[in-house]
């Protein structure tokens, strides 16, 4: 009883109240200032920065949208179209309910994509915040899964072909792809079995996975402190009481800033939910108002926007490409022999070890070199703060160029994006193969290109006009 903190008896109740509280339950307050009222957050924050409240936003809404739509929906294949359109038709708000889940899927990758993109800019995964960037990686494959298992769920055409095409990738994977595929489906087709094991991983096992990852992140960031547009340390200048010189608590003054990120969002996603819900097929695809038909294929399978750049670099890779892939991993090997300072026997390993896969390549299926490259494009993110080497952590103080790079990758990942929803074609399939090489390019390369040119000084403390 000792800790405990006394109030007089004429103070108001309100204060009472909470003392009351703080004696009880004083984790709550100490947490309350070590992650609010107490987080010493960089004070030059802009626009990026909203996005991770936003997807925290959206985290919520696509739970509690979800907790209410599982209230109506049937996960059995004969009854589960019908329970959508019965919650579209006739659940009293049921519409809304469905339309702010399926909006808020693409915008949960919408806001995740300008996440990453702002850690990529200012170098957020670098050291020391390379644990919050790889819970964040974590995140994002399980977004993915969360997001296609999710798909299934409504039983039209494209969830149906889209879950048929996509698991029946793992049966490409030499000697147990095919019982993996099995596992999987729980058949051996897209089945009922594999609708109610999805809809268990959907609305259960991957959530939860997915919240223990997001405090994970946090607790993990709150740790190390926020990174900044300048990429400069806040933590390196204190004032007498320990406070960062360039810090402000996060409550009020970034609740307030984020606030306004939550209003401009929920304008933009109010307007596509009342006004363009399926917008333009790209968050609803037409296909999927049609019932899951086994017996029929439709022309066309493509995944919903958000995959299609990942599924433009599985498709990229065709039995020609897998020459061009050797000669990468060949020359690879060679470059990294000639230039490593590292022992003979070290460099003799990467020679078998890369004349291994050659042969490897040559001789397995390229559908599976395919997934393989899909599953690395998302894989190769966990390795981006060893693989950047520049001086500098933010954007700001690189070489002029290194804008340009980054500007082409992102228009070589839209483009990628693009070509995923389009059917097939030569010039596409060309112009994806080359999308693809950049792509890893970029990454593979960047221990090379990422501190080539001139940097500019980084400055002691942040750059900040108050407006
Ligand atoms: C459900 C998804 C996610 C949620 C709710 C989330 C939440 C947050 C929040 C609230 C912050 C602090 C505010 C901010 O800096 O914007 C943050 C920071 C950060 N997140 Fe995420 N995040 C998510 C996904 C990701 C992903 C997929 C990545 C990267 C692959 C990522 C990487 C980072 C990094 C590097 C920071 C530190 C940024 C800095 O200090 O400059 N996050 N996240």
């Amino acid at each position: 009883m000792a800790d405990f903190k006394e109030v007089s008896a004429d103070a108001p109740v309100v204060q009472k109240v909470t003392v009351w509280f703080e004696n009880r339950f004083p984790t709550a307050f100490a947490e309350y200032k070590k992650h609010m009222s107490e987080y010493y957050a960089p004070k030059n924050f802009n626009v990026w920065y909203f996005f991770g409240s936003l997807a925290m936003l959206v985290l919520v809404i696509q739970i509690v949208t979800g907790i209410f739509l599982v209230m109506h929906y049937k996960p059995d294949a004969a009854l589960a179209f019908a329970s959508v359109e019965y919650i579209m038709r006739d659940v009293p708000g049921g519409w809304i309910i469905r339309y702010m889940h399926s909006t808020g899927a693409s915008a949960f990758f919408v806001v995740v994509y300008l996440h990453m993109y702002r850690g990529l800019i200012y170098g957020s995964y670098r050291k020391p915040r390379e644990l919050v960037w790889i819970f964040g990686c974590a995140i994002f494959l399980c977004l993915m899964a969360e997001a296609f298992m999710g798909y299934l769920l409504p039983w039209g055409q494209m969830s149906y072909w889209g879950a048929q095409v996509i698991v029946n990738l793992f049966s490409a994977i030499p000697f147990i792809g095919p019982d993996l595929a099995l596992l999987i489906r729980g058949d051996y087709v897209v089945s009922d079995a594999t609708l109610n094991r999805f809809f268990s991983f959907h609305v259960i096992a991957v959530p939860l996975v997915l919240l223990g990852l997001v405090v994970a992140h946090l607790l993990a960031l709150h740790d190390v402190g926020s990174n900044n547009p300048d990429g400069v340390e806040i933590k390196a200048k204190k004032d007498a009481r320990g406070v960062p010189l360039d810090g402000i608590p996060f409550h009020p003054y970034y609740t307030v800033h984020d606030l306004m990120g939550v209003g401009v969002f929920l304008m933009v996603f109010s307007a596509i939910i009342f006004f363009a819900p399926e917008l333009g097929g790209y968050f609803l695809e037409y296909n999927n108002f049609i019932p899951a038909d086994p017996l029929k294929t439709p022309a066309h399978i493509a995944p919903v926007w958000y995959f299609t750049p990942f599924y433009s670099m599985l498709r990229a890779i065709t039995s020609e490409m897998m020459y061009v892939l050797v000669a990468c991993v060949l020359l690879g090997a060679v470059l990294g022999v000639a230039k490593a300072r590292v022992s003979a026997a070290l460099k003799g390993a990467v020679v078998v070890a890369a004349l291994v896969v050659a042969v490897l390549m040559l001789n397995i299926d390229a559908k599976f070199w395919g997934v393989v490259v899909m599953g690395g494009a998302v894989i190769i993110l966990f390795f981006l703060p060893w693989l950047d080497t520049s001086p500098v952590k933010s954007i700001r103080y690189r070489p002029g160029w290194h804008k340009y790079v980054y500007a082409v990758f992102v228009i070589n990942f839209l483009i990628l994006g693009y070509l995923g929803v389009q059917p097939p074609s030569p010039i596409g399939e060309r112009v994806s193969q080359a999308g693809t090489l950049f792509y890893f390019g970029f990454f593979l390369l960047m221990p090379w290109w990422s501190r080539l040119g001139e940097f500019k000084p980084v400055p002691e403390r942040v750059n900040f006009a108050a407006h």
